[in-house]
């Protein structure tokens, strides 16, 4: 093959290597130790000084145009490839930035923090206590002494005695009710200061029955109302409940009924029901229960403290008395909220939250306690 057409060859193979590692193989075919141009320049030794000073100028020629077009693929082929990866790294600073998941508050969680504000606002502390109780603070001393028939009310959860446990050791239960609150709340204040009352108090938590249906879950949550002063009557709860009614349903025409009812620890029990009227097929709560194609809707137990209940929270039923209410916190946001499912609440389904929860930046938090009680 002449010097032309070899070095057509050459430079038509460096052209056509696409990438560092096939240009390198072309390299090495051509100027390697057994290179087809290190083959033509090792018959110049052979040659005869004419022959050499006629044929040498174009042999080294060749390498040398092909070394140069080597150097000069390689650098086209580094410069693509860096012009590559910039197009491929580009970060567009004007795009805005890819949305971060956020948590969300729990419609119960947002609902305790509703009722929270609403009886800051009229001078309720928020207490707490023990979702372990034991059958004392639960019952006895909400005036249910042991085999009084009200206790079978609750579906309670008991714990199994240890083995060990002493003869005196209380009998473990999961609350079935806030009402203890009531007792330890009394206690409390009493032991903190003489005299003990007046308080005002909510105690929003979990409670446990063994029951499971559409309405009913195992555990749910109840908010406990107590107001202990001097000269508490009946009215007092009906302002306070008409009070908080309409500012967490946000509607000023809620009308409320009081029935005679039983609870072991007031006297007298009041059954609190709702007026709705429909709104659309839907009921909602609001305007008299008693109008045409309208109703009444069971919504709290309430009553006037019991004296032997004040008595055993440490305070003189002679001086003091009180009101108290329970409400089902699950069944205020299913109405508020128009939910259906009490179960839904307890899924986690992640649909079901994005659908029904709520921002954690739009609202106070205070349902876990304010610090100070009464
Ligand atoms: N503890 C009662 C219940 O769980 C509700 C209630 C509370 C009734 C306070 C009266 C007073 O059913």
């Amino acid at each position: 093959m002449d010097i032309a057409a070899l070095s057509a060859d050459a430079l038509s193979r460096i052209a056509a290597a696409g990438d560092g590692e096939a240009l390198e193989a072309v390299r090495v075919a051509l100027l390697g130790k057994a290179g087809s141009i290190s083959a033509l320049l090792k018959t110049m030794g052979a040659m005869s000084p004419e022959e050499r000073t006629a044929r040498g100028p174009a042999i080294h020629g060749l390498r040398e145009t092909v070394t140069a077009a080597l150097t000069a693929r390689k650098d086209a082929l580094a410069s693509a490839a860096l012009e590559a990866r910039l197009a491929g790294e580009t970060v567009d600073l004007t795009l805005p930035a890819p949305e971060t998941p956020r948590g969300s508050l729990h419609p119960v969680s947002q609902v305790m923090d509703e009722l929270a504000e609403i009886f800051a606002d009229m001078g309720f502390a928020v207490a707490t206590g023990p979702e372990i109780e034991d059958d004392w603070h639960n019952f006895t001393a909400l005036n249910m002494p042991e085999s009084h028939p009200a206790r079978a009310m609750h579906d309670t959860f008991y714990f199994e005695a240890a083995e060990d446990r002493q003869a005196d050791a209380p009998q473990m239960l999961l609350r079935t009710h806030t009402s203890p609150v009531q007792i330890r709340t009394m206690l409390d204040v009493v032991s903190r200061h003489p005299g003990g009352a007046p308080l005002r108090i909510i105690a929003p938590g979990r409670v446990y029955r063994s029951d499971s249906d559409a309405t009913h879950t195992p555990m749910f949550h109840q908010i406990e109302g107590l107001v202990i002063d001097r000269g508490i009557h009946l009215g007092h709860l009906k302002w306070t409940l008409e009070t908080f009614l309409k500012a967490f349903f946000k509607r000023d025409d809620i009308v409320l009924r009081l029935r005679p009812s039983y609870f072991p620890f007031t006297e007298p029990s009041v059954e609190v029901d709702v007026g709705w009227t429909l709104n659309g097929a839907r009921r909602a709560l609001g305007g008299d229960g008693d109008a045409p194609g309208c109703g009444w809707m069971e919504l709290l137990g309430s009553g006037m403290v019991n004296r032997k209940v004040i008595a055993f929270g440490g305070l003189d039923p002679g001086e003091w008395s009180g009101f108290a209410f329970g409400v089902g916190v699950d069944r205020l946001a299913m109405l508020k909220y128009a939910m259906d499912d009490l179960r839904a609440f307890f899924d986690g389904d992640a649909r079901w939250l994005a659908h029904y929860a709520f921002s954690p930046l739009d609202v106070p938090t205070l349902s876990a306690g304010v610090g100070s009680r009464a």
